[in-house]
Order: C-alpha cells, then sequence, then structure tokens
C-alpha cells in the first residue's frame, strides 16, 4: 500500500488558516522530525509559537541527572511519564499514549483519503455541523484553542458535537495551546474520553512546558483506540532527556502558572499597543495572536525578517493577517516598532 506520512509543519499547511479537516480513511504513522532554523543572535523569532521562557529549572536538572542513563532504553522511564499523565488527566495507564512531540499523534497517512476543509465561523470557531456533515465515517481534527487563528470553539458547541457525532467517525482534539486559554467558554475535551470511544485527545511539552526541542507529547483516548494507533508508532520513539524533563515538569508547581503570566501580560502590552495603532487582533486563547494588517500581509513578512524579526507564515485563508507567537515583553517591544515602521 502506497502511504504518504506527513510531517507537523505539512500537517498544519494542510489545514491552513481558517479551516479544519475531516479526514476520511484514517490511519497514523510515524512522524518525520520537523526543520526548525535555530534562534540567532539579533533575531527576534516570533514564528512557530515556541515558549520563550524554556524548560522548567526542575526539567533542566533532571536531564542532568539522566547523562548517565543515555547509554540504556528509556522504557521504565517511559513507564513512569505514562503513570504521572494517567494520574494527572484521571485516566489508566493504557489510556495514554506518548509521541515525539504531539505531532507523532498528529500523523495521518493520507494514501488515496479525501482531505476536506471546513472553514471557521465568522466567530473563527469551528463549524462543526459542517464538519459532521464532511467526514463520512473518517476523522474530524478539531484544534482548540485553534492554530492559526488562536480562538476557541466554544465548550457546549463541541461537548454537544462529540456526544452527537457516530461513533464510526473518529474525532482528535489538539490541545496543544489548552493552558493559555482561560477564556470561560474553553474546557478540556479530556473529561469525555470515559464515554467516547470515538475521542482522541492530544496534548503537548512543546508549549507551555516550554520542550519543543526536546520532542514530546501525548494522546488521551480509551485503550481499544489505543490499540489500533500503537502499530503505527515508532519503538521508543520519546528519548530519555526528553522523559525525564517532561516527568520533573509536571513535578514544578509554577512552571504553568508562570508561563500563563508571562504569556498573558506580554500578550496585552502587544493587542494595546497594536489597538493604539489601529490594527485589531482575534481575540487570543494561546500564545499567538493574529493580527489583521489590512493589506496582504506576505510583503509584511518579508519586510519584518528583514528587521530582524520573524513572524508567521502566509494563512491562505486570512491573507491579510500575520501570526504573531508571544515572546517575552522585550521582544514584544522590538516587535511593535518593527511593525509600526513597515507598515507606516
Ligand atoms: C496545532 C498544533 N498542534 C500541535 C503542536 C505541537 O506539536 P509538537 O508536540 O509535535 O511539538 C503545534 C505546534 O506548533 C500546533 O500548532
Amino acid at each position: 500500500m502506497n502511504t504518504i506520512s506527513i510531517s507537523r509543519r505539512k500537517f498544519a499547511h494542510l489545514l491552513g488558516a481558517g479551516a479544519a479537516a475531516a479526514f476520511v480513511r484514517p490511519a497514523f504513522s510515524s512522524a518525520k522530525l520537523s526543520e526548525h532554523i535555530g534562534a540567532t543572535g539579533g533575531v527576534v523569532r516570533l514564528s512557530a509559537n515556541e515558549n520563550p521562557y524554556g524548560p522548567s529549572p526542575k526539567a533542566l536538572k533532571a536531564m542532568t541527572d539522566s547523562f548517565g542513563l543515555a547509554c540504556r532504553y528509556p522504557d521504565e522511564h517511559n513507564n513512569v511519564l505514562i503513570d504521572r499523565l494517567a494520574r494527572l488527566n484521571g485516566v489508566n495507564h493504557d489510556q495514554i499514549l506518548l509521541g515525539d512531540g504531539s505531532s507523532e499523534i498528529l500523523q495521518a497517512k493520507i494514501n488515496g483519503a479525501e482531505v476536506v476543509k471546513v472553514p471557521l465561523t465568522p466567530t473563527f470557531a469551528h463549524d462543526l455541523p459542517r464538519m459532521i456533515a464532511a467526514a463520512k465515517g473518517g476523522l474530524i481534527y478539531v484544534c482548540n484553542p485553534n492554530n492559526p487563528t488562536a480562538s476557541i470553539t466554544p465548550k457546549d458547541q463541541l461537548r454537544d458535537f462529540i456526544t452527537n457525532t457516530p461513533r464510526e467517525t473518529m474525532i482528535l482534539v489538539d490541545e496543544a495551546y489548552f493552558h493559555y486559554a482561560d477564556s470561560p467558554e474553553h474546557e478540556s475535551v479530556v473529561p469525555l474520553v470515559k464515554d467516547n470511544p470515538n475521542l482522541i485527545v492530544a496534548r503537548t511539552f512543546s508549549k507551555v512546558y516550554g520542550m519543543a526541542g526536546l520532542r514530546c507529547g501525548y494522546c488521551v483516548a480509551q485503550k481499544e483506540t489505543m490499540e489500533r494507533m500503537r502499530p503505527y508508532q515508532m519503538w521508543d520513539s520519546v528519548n530519555i532527556m526528553a522523559l525525564a524533563a517532561a516527568s520533573a515538569s509536571l513535578d514544578d508547581p509554577d512552571q504553568v502558572s508562570t508561563g500563563q503570566r508571562l504569556n498573558s501580560e506580554a500578550k496585552m502590552f502587544v493587542i494595546s499597543e497594536l489597538a493604539t495603532a489601529g490594527y485589531k487582533t482575534i481575540p487570543s486563547q494561546a500564545n499567538f495572536i493574529m493580527v489583521d494588517c489590512r493589506r496582504p500581509v506576505v510583503p509584511l513578512i518579508k519586510a519584518m525578517k528583514e528587521q530582524n524579526v520573524h513572524v508567521g507564515r502566509l494563512f491562505p485563508a486570512l491573507p491579510n493577517h500575520m501570526r504573531v507567537t508571544i515572546g517575552k515583553k522585550p521582544e514584544m517591544e522590538t516587535f511593535v516598532s518593527a511593525f509600526k515602521q513597515v507598515a507606516a
């Protein structure tokens, strides 16, 4: 069988802006690592929704402490992290599957599969009824909060959608940006896994835990669903450093709350500066914003790059919007001054 496996970057590209997808005949495959350009001196990198504050000090120490284990296969450490995640999510050990980043979970073999993109609603929520209609027994991908719009789909709508979707249609809810959402209209769908065998929820250590370069993510689903995914996974795909860092991060009571606070402060600063300059943003529930530039964004992306400020690529469904990751406050100050200059 001829299969095509797609990287996270290609996956995101496939979905594009303002769209969700329904994959017909879904399956899962092992991941290809995404390419990243390293942060270089002088460049303000606001292009990949990374966490600029990095991993918890406890994670850094755990990695150093695990240097001596680099010659061993990491099976026991897999199990330690799985146990921790099972407790955290209120599920059993066999309901957690680790991945080399959540991308490994998100991979879909699209061998001949029809991919249907469904535009978001005018309030940038997922158009769930249209997604059900399009899925025809395939897989529906719901990113909540959504990338690249940073918007959310209201919790009641999402709950009803999961409850009412026919069981033969799989639903993959990507909660990569879960920790940054503070709206009362947002909630995790992990608690719905117990009653919905067709639900898979993906999480990552790449965002609030600041571990994008380490590659660790996981998903939560019912045991039988896991058994269907496992054969497509690489053996021991999460390395010892990532496992040690992830477990230690969960021990740090400050990592999530500090990350949320710093993100929210820098986000408020940049939104208010942009508003004063006359630019609107889509209400953001994530660690990035979508700025309405009121003109085609591509020349602006290029001009920002010339100022050493890297922002997100073009998302074709929103050709006038610039996706900007929320960096540290001084980085956002640099962004604001470069943006005002190039947009003048
Ligand atoms: C929608 C979405 N899902 C998942 C991820 C995280 O992927 P990974 O866990 O492979 O780093 C990202 C990162 O940019 C993302 O935007």
